[in-house]
């Protein structure tokens, strides 16, 4: 549920996190870029950000994190934190050490939100991308629903405040849900203006589970160069020149005043003061339903090098 400037979504355990959080993800960067990122981020008003073991840099995160509190600049309180814990560690007596290692890099005592990054489980053991010699990623036979409960008693250690899922369907949520004693408040799903994802979004809502949308921006200038036109389609230019803001922002407004959590990820100082500059507008409903005109359903994260995996997400519809 969001509150009425949209800043603000209640979680299923009351807790809050703030909608707009700075993703942290991004492949070359390096950790004076990331650090340089959190802190611009959080003295630019971000109280949320988004880390994952496999983006390999919560060591940066937590050394930025650090500097901002004993500059003052912000409570340990009042940062929410996410942190996610990578396929090759889903055996539930492997789940809480993870979970341990991401809070000594972040520097932190808890994190406000733990989520399985994927449905998948991977061979566990040192490598992240564990491989065979033919270069075929190697499958563990874990079931995230059995990680799950792993998770719940890291919420009872108090290592984590919440705790929810990333890029899980409907059926794999409604399985987590099924045998939960502690509820997922969160999915964290690739939403963008080209990818509504709809009917996973109403399954959400339908059962009290946040969602927070990773690449909300489509991910210009990663991954797929065919994916990359989101910012410039003509339809959302249009509206975003009529209400004097960035097809960005347009972009992240529509889905925050959907309720959405928004993640978008930058290293540029100017556009992350943009991408939280988005409470001083509100789209029309004429303006919001030419927006989900323009949806294609396409996706760009697809982990493809899993895609026979039992527990792979995409083959379902939502
Ligand atoms: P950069 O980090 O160089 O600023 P997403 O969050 O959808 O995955 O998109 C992230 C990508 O979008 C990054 O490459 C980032 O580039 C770029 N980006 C972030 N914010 C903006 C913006 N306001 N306008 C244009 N591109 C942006």
């Amino acid at each position: 549920m969001a509150d009425q400037n949209c800043s603000v979504l209640t979680l299923n355990n009351g807790r809050t996190m703030p909608s707009v959080g700075l993703g942290t993800y991004a492949p070359k960067q390096d950790e004076d870029a990331v650090i340089a990122a959190v802190k611009l981020a959080v003295r630019a008003g971000y109280r949320h950000i988004d880390c994952a073991a496999i983006y390999r840099n919560e060591r940066a995160v937590g050394h930025a994190i650090k500097q901002l509190i004993v500059e003052d600049v912000v409570k340990r309180e009042d940062l929410f934190v996410t942190s996610k814990l990578w396929n090759t560690c889903h055996r539930p007596d492997i789940v809480e050490v993870n979970l341990r290692k991401s809070l000594e890099d972040l520097g932190l005592e808890y994190v406000d939100l733990y989520l399985i990054h994927w449905p998948m489980a991977y061979k566990e053991g040192g490598d992240m991308m564990p491989k065979d010699a033919n270069g075929k990623v190697l499958y563990s036979d874990v079931d995230y629903v059995d990680t799950w409960k792993a998770l719940e008693d890291c919420v009872d250690l108090g290592l984590t405040m919440s705790i929810g899922c990333s890029n899980f369907n409907s059926k794999q949520l409604q399985r987590i849900l099924d045998i939960a004693r502690i509820k997922p408040v969160n999915n964290q799903a690739e939403v963008n203006v080209y990818n509504s994802n709809k009917k996973l979004i109403d399954f959400c809502k339908a059962n009290g589970i946040v969602v927070t949308a990773s690449s909300p921006l489509g991910s210009p200038g990663n991954v797929r160069e065919s994916y990359s036109t989101l910012l410039k389609d003509l339809v959302l230019m249009d509206i975003a020149a009529k209400y004097k803001k960035s097809p960005a922002q347009v972009a992240l407004r529509f889905l925050v005043q959907q309720g959405i959590g928004v993640l978008p990820k930058s290293v540029t100082a100017s556009r992350i003061r943009e991408n939280f500059d988005l409470f001083d507008f509100s789209l029309s409903d004429s303006d919001k339903q030419q927006l989900v005109s323009i949806n294609k359903n396409i996706r760009v994260y697809l982990e493809d090098c899993a895609m026979d995996h039992p527990h792979y997400p995409f083959h379902e519809e939502f």
